[in-house]
């Protein structure tokens, strides 16, 4: 993945726009998303070789519409508008937008009249299924374009200035209901633009490497907080390859983590990759300052509090240590008018935030280009083993979010047992990899129940399993009865203290993944 050219996407606000990106990169072309108004003279500073513009949810003609720069029309660079972008570019060059008498939102039949630029893949009289979400419609093309498909609804689903090499269209060729809209996206980048598919794990390793040689001096160390999912993992075998023992890893076991999860790390980490890596056992520490602790918000504090205390102690031994390594994504990095959803202020999330600028480190963020399904590629890339990259992710607090109510020592434990049953269950099933997360949550709720000829007076233990796409929204798993009934009378019968167990059947929202 070597950045040689680069395709600006123009972001207006579409909940599309991180998935157009993602289409770009999956045709191996680099492309970065910047907000929908920026100006031409920082776009000349990024030096795209072709310009998208996403959707967005206002309409052109309204006062507090996001605009783009007029004048990138006039780069001579090729530019497709899509949805809103499509409108925007014909609003902004003379055309005419109005509302529709009705929003049209779903499938549609789009028919090609002309195939040329980015329909050049398809025939003249082509019907193709596409993916249409708009309000208002195109009702006058800009002057010198002319519409070369159309839908029952939309005349000008797609127009075209084929001189300037100007495309606008009013579906989405990124979304999966848009069947064949990967060929339009290609013609885009390809034929029109006359890009080259350079963007590839191997080319990325190779610089990522050299970068951080570049940065990080002969006698200079950097540090990295391993937590055994796939970002930390993966930024510290890259990070491995380019400074070798002058990276120091540090994982903390902080007692929340699930059964075998240490050693499981150790092995791949250290006996595999041979990374040094220190093991922090800090299991102790972490259960009495939680003792009693029964408030979520209140524990993700402590958990946080000590993370940093204990992480930082260990990492201010590490001589010559200048550096910081961090996992961060692009999705994490992206400043666009994008609404990001609203996990991160409902609860507090750990992470080593404010480290780098009390210990005066200096942080490396070598995927901060990369989305996530790129990083499992460059890990994949690394010679990394499936099991690591395709990992669930489990919250930096981990069984504590789980636990509810008190976390001895002993419901820790009874945790860790019934949802190493789940994991194993949903593994032998094939289904690790296709829900998002699959886990045990252990409530500090009694009931009663018999065994053999005894009554029980025990807790309960509630699956969690849900499908995502990104965490942001989530829905239950429609898990087979089957595997429900054999994880559960698996839990009651191998668990001492619990006696009975729960699935849960909320989506997020309104409910969260986590309990706590
Ligand atoms: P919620 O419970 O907010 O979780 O629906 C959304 C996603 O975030 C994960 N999560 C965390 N990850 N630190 C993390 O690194 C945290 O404090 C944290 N809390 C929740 C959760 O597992 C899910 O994937």
């Amino acid at each position: 993945m070597s950045r040689r050219d680069l395709v600006l996407i123009l972001d207006y606000g579409s909940q599309y726009t991180q998935l157009i990106a993602r289409r770009v990169r999956e045709c191996h072309v680099y492309c970065e998303i910047h907000p929908g108004t920026l100006p031409v003279e920082a776009i000349e500073k990024l030096a795209p070789r072709a310009i998208i513009l996403s959707g967005g949810p206002e309409s052109v003609y309204e006062e507090i519409a996001p605009k783009s720069d007029k004048r990138l029309f006039d780069l001579g660079l090729p530019v497709l508008g899509i949805c809103y972008g499509e409108q925007l570019m014909a609003h902004q060059l003379g055309g005419k937008v109005e509302p529709s008498t009705h929003r049209e939102y779903g499938p549609a039949k789009l028919t090609v009249r002309e195939p040329l630029g980015i329909l050049a893949p398809f025939a003249a009289g082509d019907s193709l299924s596409v993916w249409m979400s708009h309000g208002d419609r195109l009702t006058e093309p800009p002057p010198g374009f002319r519409a070369i498909a159309e839908s029952p609804n939309a005349p000008l689903a797609a127009i075209a200035h084929p001189e300037r090499r100007l495309f606008g269209i009013q579906f989405h060729p990124e979304v999966a209901h848009t069947p064949r809209g990967i060929e339009l996206l290609r013609a885009f980048l390809f034929e029109v633009s006359g890009l080259s598919p350079s963007w590839t794990p191997v080319s990325f390793v190779d610089d990522a490497i050299a970068d951080v040689q570049r940065r990080v001096g002969a006698k200079e160390r950097a540090i990295l907080g391993l937590s055994g999912g796939v970002d930390s993992s993966v930024a510290a075998v890259l990070c491995h390859r380019a400074l070798g023992d002058r990276l120091v890893c540090i994982f903390v076991d902080n007692g929340l983590l699930r059964a075998g999860e240490r050693e499981t790390v150790e092995h791949a980490m250290r006996e595999s990759f041979h990374l040094n890596l220190i093991v922090v056992d800090a299991r102790e520490r972490f259960l009495s300052a939680l003792a009693g602790v029964v408030d979520p918000e209140q524990k993700r504090k402590i958990i946080g509090r000590v993370f940093i205390e204990v992480f930082e102690e260990h990492a201010s031994r590490v001589e010559g240590a200048e550096y910081l390594v961090q996992g961060t994504l692009y999705p994490d990095v992206i400043e666009s008018v994008s609404v990001k959803g609203p996990s991160a202020v409902i609860k507090s999330h750990h992470n080593v935030g404010g480290l780098p600028e009390r210990m005066k480190l200096r942080l490396i963020e070598p995927l901060r280009e990369l989305f996530k399904d790129e990083v499992r590629q460059v890990g994949d890339a690394l010679g990394m083993p499936h099991d690591v990259l395709w990992r669930q992710p489990f919250p930096g607090p981990g069984l504590a979010v789980r636990c509810l109510g008190d976390l001895s020592a002993e419901r820790l434990d009874v945790l860790r047992q019934a949802d190493a049953i789940v994991d194993e269950e949903i593994r032998k099933a094939g289904l690790y990899e296709s829900v998002w997360q699959s886990f045990a949550v252990l409530l500090p709720v009694r009931s009663v129940g018999v065994m053999g000829d005894d009554r029980t007076y025990e807790e309960t233990c509630v699956i969690r399993a849900v499908t995502s796409s990104d965490g942001m929204t989530a829905d239950w798993a429609r898990l087979p009865h089957e595997l429900l009934g054999i994880m559960s009378a698996r839990i009651i019968n191998e668990v001492r203290g619990v006696n009975r167990v729960a699935y849960d059947i909320s989506s997020k929202p309104p409910a969260t993944i986590e309990w706590e």
